[in-house]
């Protein structure tokens, strides 16, 4: 399942192999994360980070929206975003008004007003699932969209043991994972013009859909 291999093709043909593979999860209810309770560690260690200032986040990869909800019951406005147009989001949209607003696109993809800008964005497992070749259009795509002086927070997979660095990781679907070390997850952060602020290791406990992985969540900060 690990391996040092970046995915053999491109990233346009990766693109349409990620979005059928996530589909195809949804609809066969695959969707282990969504169930998950180490995932649901991510949006409180955020909230954590945040403080008690409300603002309008950006939920990249945003799924069933449990984490969306999660921001919402603490106040926040939340625009949850993802590839997959989720059942649950018509209920989410019905019960939290225009509190909540949910995009149907890949993230690269789009081009929403010049003057959107978050004051927040979180992205729990979404990143790590990119082609490499994505990383820096994505990175540089979520910076446009954070205000100055902005939180982010992105979770990633990370090996289970702290001392090793990442690999890819093969799913059945096509779709890949890559693990990150915190040096490595840091490293690509401030390459960004991120500045790195925090991160914490979450335990994943073993399960049936086994993976040898444990969650990094990183917090960084937008330049000012
Ligand atoms: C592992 S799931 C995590 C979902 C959610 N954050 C959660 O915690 O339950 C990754 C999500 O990212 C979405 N996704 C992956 N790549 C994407 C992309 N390039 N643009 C938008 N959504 C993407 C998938 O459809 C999926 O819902």
């Amino acid at each position: 399942m690990a391996t040092q291999n970046p995915p053999q093709i491109s990233s346009e043909e990766y693109k349409e192999v990620l979005k059928t593979a996530f589909v195809q999860c949804y609809q066969t209810s695959n969707d282990a994360w969504s169930y998950e309770e180490a995932m649901r560690e991510v949006p409180v260690y955020f909230l954590e980070c945040i403080g008690s200032q409300k603002g309008h986040i950006l939920d990249i990869g945003a799924g069933s929206g449990k984490d969306a909800e999660i921001l919402l019951k603490e106040g926040h406005s939340v625009t949850g975003l993802d590839l997959y147009e989720h059942e649950a989001w018509q209920f989410l949209s019905y019960t939290w008004g225009d509190r909540i607003n949910f995009v149907k696109s890949q993230f690269t993809d789009w081009q929403p007003s010049a003057e959107t800008k978050f004051d927040a964005v979180f992205d729990n497992g979404c990143f790590h699932h990119q082609h490499p070749s994505l990383y820096f259009p994505y990175l540089t795509h979520l910076k446009t969209l954070l205000k100055p002086n902005g939180i982010a927070m992105l979770s990633v997979f990370t090996p289970l043991d702290e001392n090793t660095d990442g690999s890819f990781i093969d799913f059945d679907e096509g779709r890949i994972g890559r693990s990150f070390s915190v040096n490595e997850l840091q490293q690509l952060l401030t390459n960004h013009d991120f500045i790195w602020l925090d991160s914490r290791r979450i335990y994943r406990p073993w399960h049936e859909h086994y993976l040898p992985v444990h969650y990094l969540a990183a917090l960084v900060k937008n330049q000012p």
